[in-house]
């Protein structure tokens, strides 16, 4: 049976970055945020909760994304107390969640302080998008906590479906960054080191792209203020 097992107060932010849809750009966004958050002199924790394990085989590669701390963790029953632990040591937790609904999903989404759902622009991505902005709000609602959530266009290859993308997702309710992320080779050469396009090319396209993305996150969460709100505290639950 489980029970209270410890008060945490918890000093990070904890970003999840998560998406019932596999493939939309969850890990990618994950190791371009930390190595940029890590840039700006901010601790960075790195939780892998997807089975598939792809963020903990970008860390091993040696690059840039090895130098942080990560913990993976796919069980449900430690996925919380993984976070917390994390979270005594950094400024920043960034949760990669795994492409398809689950406890895990559920429970990251829930101690988050800011999900963050990258989306490309066809309707399943959309879709699945709008069903992750809602398992948030309820996670929000079940921890009586504020949970921010934003969504970004993620691989966008200009066409008209940017637009009409960003507007069917506003019309549901899911409160859209103004930053994108364009579709560019540069983040799967990235990939195949564990680092990223502002490491790897700081002036490129994608670096901008990363750039733009990061900082609005930041904004939001008051990274780049000295005092920033800390996390209310969380019951930990051991079983
Ligand atoms: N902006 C981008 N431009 C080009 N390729 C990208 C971009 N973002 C991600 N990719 C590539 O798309 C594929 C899926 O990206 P990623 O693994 O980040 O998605 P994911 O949402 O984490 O997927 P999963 O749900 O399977 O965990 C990878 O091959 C990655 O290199
Ligand atoms: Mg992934």
């Amino acid at each position: 049976m489980s029970r209270v097992d410890a008060i945490m107060l918890w000093d990070s932010t904890i970003i999840a970055v998560a998406t019932s849809k596999g493939g939309a750009g969850k890990t990618t966004s994950v190791c371009c945020l930390a190595l940029y958050f890590a840039s700006q002199g901010l601790k960075v924790g790195l939780l892998d909760c997807d089975p598939n394990g792809t963020l903990t085989r970008w860390h091993a590669k040696g690059g840039a994304l090895s130098k942080l701390p990560i913990i993976s963790e796919v069980n449900e029953k430690r996925i919380i107390s993984s976070i917390g632990y994390l979270s005594t040591a950094n400024d920043v937790v960034l949760v990669d969640c795994p492409g398809f609904n689950s406890q895990v999903m559920v429970y990251a989404l829930g101690v988050a302080n800011l999900v963050l759902v990258p989306v490309m622009t066809d309707e399943a991505n959309l879709f699945e998008a709008i069903r992750t902005k809602m398992l948030a709000d309820w996670a929000s609602t079940a921890t009586k906590r504020p949970i921010k959530v934003r969504a970004f266009l993620s691989r966008i290859k200009g066409s008209n479906l940017v637009s009409h993308s960003r507007s069917e997702l506003e019309r549901a309710g899911v409160q859209m960054l103004k930053a994108s992320v364009a579709d560019r080779i540069a983040f799967q050469e990235a990939s195949y080191f564990g680092s990223s396009p502002l490491v790897d090319n700081p002036s490129s396209g994608a670096a901008l792209d990363v750039i733009g993305l990061a900082s609005e996150v930041a904004a939001i969460l008051e990274l780049d203020k000295p005092s920033r709100p800390h996390a209310p505290a969380i019951p930990i639950l051991a079983s």
